[in-house]
């Protein structure tokens, strides 16, 4: 099993899309592996051209599925209700439609010689994590996997993932008042006779993954076992238009419910560092001088702490929420 982290660019037939979940599609492309690499390991992901606007942009989708060559290669997208092309155009696709697709790439390895795993996923999540589990099983690991979500109709994988995987599943479903408690999640794993060598694995919305980290912070778990991938996640409101503005340079920008910071100053000629577009690399961060409104961390770069001060923000995913009934307005500074 191979992944690289360098893009290598080539074009993808759609050779399969199935309906798996309410508003979750699994999309089976076939990309030439060149030269072969191998199965894809689990964690790996694809990164997309979508269109978007008169452009194209990149989105990031958790392989659920390889071949034995890494040609074949299965991934499942939720449509996002505010999508303005990526998971929208990602659900227009049909057989023998092409696209512009990478190689397998990886940035959540799964190390499978730890000596207990859980994996915490949460919705569209799963995708990252079923191919961990499958390997899991594979080689006969102590694992255990926690899916947690709204409804079962809007789970993909659920019945799949139960055969597969018997009681090392957990479900917990919110319409089914099973919701998962994640201090006990935490405290079990702590109280564990493997506990300080459990590696937790998790991949959701930005609440449980910060819950998680505050929860394994204070058990004094250690950090390096907890790992997470985020795809850029969704926040603690809902997306709604936005002011930015950079005194020292007289800019001001809109940043519309479907665009982030960092588009928007990029749209009005602002020059700014990032990397990972994903909340993860602290790169694209600024100091924010001034809120009117709330601020949204989406990031999991800041500690709990340094996102309650409010005094920087990841340009990339996180946003500002209205408070009151003014636009809300975000003033930051340049480094
Ligand atoms: S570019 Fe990495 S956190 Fe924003």
């Amino acid at each position: 099993m191979t992944t690289s982290a360098h893009p290598d660019w080539a074009t993808g037939r759609v050779l399969a899309t199935t309906p798996v979940a309410a508003g979750v599609q699994r999309i089976t492309i076939h990309r030439p592996a060149r030269p072969a690499h191998g199965r894809a390991a689990p964690g790996s992901h694809l990164d997309v051209r979508v269109p978007i606007g008169e452009g194209t942009d990149l989105r990031s989708y958790s392989i659920v599925e390889s071949d034995d060559e890494g040609s074949t290669l299965t991934i499942s997208v939720l449509r996002m209700p505010q999508s303005r092309g990526g998971s929208a155009f990602m659900h227009t696709l049909a057989p023998g439609d092409e696209l512009q697709v990478t190689q397998p790439l990886q940035n959540f390895p799964l190390n499978v010689t730890a000596p207990r795993h859980v994996l915490l996923a949460g919705g569209i999540g799963i995708t990252a994590l079923a191919a961990m589990a499958a390997v899991l099983r594979r080689v006969d690991a102590d694992y255990t996997l926690v899916y947690v979500g709204r409804s079962r109709e809007r789970m993909a994988y659920v019945d799949e993932l139960a055969r597969l995987h018997g009681d090392r599943l957990q479900l917990h479903v919110d319409a089914e008042r099973t919701p998962l408690d994640v201090a006990g999640l935490v405290a079990s794993i702590g109280s564990h006779r493997l506990g300080t060598a459990t590696e937790l694995y998790m991949c959701g919305p930005i609440r449980l993954m910060d819950a998680v980290r505050r929860e394994w912070d204070t058990a004094g778990l250690p950090p390096a076992h907890l790992r997470f991938e985020t795809f850029g996640n969704s926040g603690w409101f809902l997306p709604e238009e936005f002011v930015v503005t950079i005194p020292q340079r007289a800019v001001e920008a809109t940043v519309r419910s479907n665009e982030t910071i960092l588009e928007a100053l990029t749209r009005a000629g602002v020059d700014l560092m990032y990397d990972c577009r994903k909340g993860e690399c602290g790169l694209c961060l600024l100091d924010v001088e001034r809120v009117d409104g709330t601020l949204d961390h989406r990031d999991v770069f800041l500690s709990g702490a340094q996102k309650a001060a409010g005094r920087s923000i990841s340009t990339c995913v996180s946003r500002v929420a209205r408070t009151g009934s003014s636009t809300p307005t975000l003033s930051l500074t340049l480094p």
